[in-house]
């Protein structure tokens, strides 16, 4: 997959530039504060309706505008596709091939994109939900499915939880709650199913990659873990029961105790928890090798690589990683978009663009 061109229109410190880019390796340069990230963020709002910095588009409007267009030329085996966002009056109105779409899930996925960068060490030092996310997140792009499913499961988990708390006559609540859980069990296994299946994949085609990167001395395993259960299978079939036994305790704290919304996926390093036992350079190498992964995962599934984002990721990694990661982009002629704030000598790849105060000339 490939990225020709992006406009930016009145989007963040962007008045109206356009950026074409090349196969391979872009680079783009600049000093802190000029709007490398910017163009990052754009593809990636553009590919997936969502930014990963802020919740809310209007901070993404160029200051005192009341609307942003993003138009962006892609090729995806092959064939041209074209996507426009336009966020106007609080409303997005998304557009593929000209044609308006009804549903964010209608696009996601189309154009696959794995964006990587330093915040990303929240998979492993954070909590649950951010590796939770991560799994959604990658399900998502393979499976637009997964995105529905979430949002009946999470409207289920509300209702069942604004029940919890209603001031109701127990033996009322009783009933209601049996019927959100029986959806709630429903969706949930779905959920759970997709997360242990794309676990799985990930371990097998991450632990190659990390043996490479530590010189064949140390493994990364890693494993979901649905409802506390010692397996998959075991959750599944006591989800039911589960729910069951707390349900007296959940109508007494108020709080939903069971359900996947609370499930852990393990990342380990030699068998231990990634989270306690790696430093920070291990943590790095776990997460780069996850990202590998996820990329090796999306061409075994649509036939090639998605577009690759790496936002400031060079220069947290030593020189011994930074060479992998080159590497691995240059030989399996992955599409990526790279930023740092100054041309590294040793690093003379690619297209380069100079990026300073919203505007981006190209170098060579
Ligand atoms: N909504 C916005 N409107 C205008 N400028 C913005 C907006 N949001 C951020 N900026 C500006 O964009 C710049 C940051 O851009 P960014 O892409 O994060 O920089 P970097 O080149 O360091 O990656 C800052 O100068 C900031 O003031
Ligand atoms: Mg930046």
């Amino acid at each position: 997959m490939m990225i020709n061109k992006i406009c930016l229109q009145n989007f963040r410190n962007y008045e109206d530039e356009t950026i074409k880019f090349m196969p391979g390796t872009n680079i783009l340069i600049g000093d802190n504060g000029q709007g490398k990230t910017n163009i990052i963020e754009g593809i990636y709002y553009l590919l997936t309706g969502k930014s990963y910095r802020v919740h809310r588009e209007q901070e993404l409007l160029r200051w005192d505008q009341s609307e942003f267009h993003l138009y962006g030329d892609f090729l995806m085996n092959n064939h041209k596709l074209s996507l426009e966002s336009h966020y106007k009056n609080r409303k997005k109105i998304v557009k593929i091939n000209q044609v308006s779409c009804q549903r964010l899930s209608d696009f996601v996925g189309t154009i696959n994109v794995i964006f990587f960068s330093p915040d990303d060490l929240v998979m492993i030092k954070g909590g649950p939900s951010e590796r939770r996310r991560f799994l959604d997140l990658h399900i998502a792009q393979m499976r637009p499915g997964h995105v529905s499913l979430l949002n009946a499961y999470n409207k289920a988990i509300h209702q069942k939880s604004a029940l919890l708390k209603a001031y109701t006559e127990k033996h009322q609540k009783y009933a209601q709650i049996q019927l959100w859980n029986e959806q709630i069990i429903d969706l949930g296994t779905k959920i759970i199913r997709n997360r242990a299946d794309l676990s799985k994949r990930l371990q097998d085609a991450a632990n190659g990659i990390y043996k490479n990167l530590s010189s064949q001395k140390e493994t990364l395993q890693i494993f979901y873990s649905a409802l506390g259960q010692k397996s998959v299978t075991e959750a599944i079939s006591e989800f039911p029961r589960l729910m069951n036994e707390k349900l007296e305790q959940e109508i007494e704290r108020q709080i939903i105790l069971v359900g996947p919304h609370r499930d852990d996926l393990h990342i380990l390093l030699n068998d231990r928890p990634g989270r306690l036992y790696a430093s920070q350079g291990q943590q790095r190498s776990l997460v780069l090798s996850l990202k590998l992964a996820e990329l090796e995962l999306i061409r075994q599934e649509k036939g090639e690589y998605p577009l690759l984002l790496l936002d400031d990721v060079l220069s947290e990694l030593d020189r011994f990683r930074r060479d992998y990661l080159i590497k691995f982009i240059e030989s399996s002629h992955i599409q990526t978009l790279i930023t740092m704030t100054s041309a590294d000598k040793h690093l003379d790849l690619g297209t380069r663009f100079h990026v300073k105060q919203g505007h981006i000339r190209r170098e060579n």
